[in-house]
C-alpha cells in the first residue's frame, strides 16, 4: 500500500491519509475511501473534471506527463486551475508516490 496525503485546501492540516494499491488510480483510491473532495462523476473515463486534484512537489514533477485529453478536460474543473493541477483519475499509484501530498480544491463543482 501507498500512503498518500489528502489536504483541503483552506488547511494545511492533512484531512486525510489515503492507502492506495499499486497500479490503482488516485481517484479510484478516494472513492474507495469516501473522500468527499473528489466526486469523479463519469467513473474515470476523463469527461467530467471532477477528480481535480493539486499534487505537491516533490511529485507533482514527477508524475508522467498529462495527456492532450486530459489538459484539455482540466480547464472544466470548477476550482480554478493551477499548474499543479491534475485529474486525479489519470495518476496511477506508484512506489514513488509514497507520502505525495495532494491538495483537494475547495469544490468539484
Ligand atoms: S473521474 Fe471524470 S475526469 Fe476523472
Amino acid at each position: 500500500m501507498v500512503k498518500i496525503v489528502l489536504f483541503e485546501t483552506t488547511k494545511n492540516t492533512p484531512s486525510a491519509v489515503l492507502d492506495a494499491k499499486l497500479g490503482q488510480s488516485l481517484m479510484k483510491a478516494a472513492v474507495a475511501a469516501n473522500i468527499e473532495g473528489v466526486a469523479a462523476d463519469c467513473g474515470g473515463t476523463l469527461t467530467c473534471a471532477t477528480c481535480h486534484v493539486m499534487v505537491r512537489e516533490p511529485w507533482f514533477s514527477q508524475l508522467p506527463a498529462m495527456t492532450d485529453d486530459e489538459d484539455g478536460m482540466l480547464d472544466f474543473a470548477a476550482c480554478t486551475r493551477q499548474p499543479n493541477s491534475r485529474l486525479s483519475c489519470q495518476i496511477h499509484v506508484t512506489e514513488a508516490m509514497q507520502g505525495m501530498e495532494v491538495d483537494l480544491p475547495a469544490s468539484q463543482y
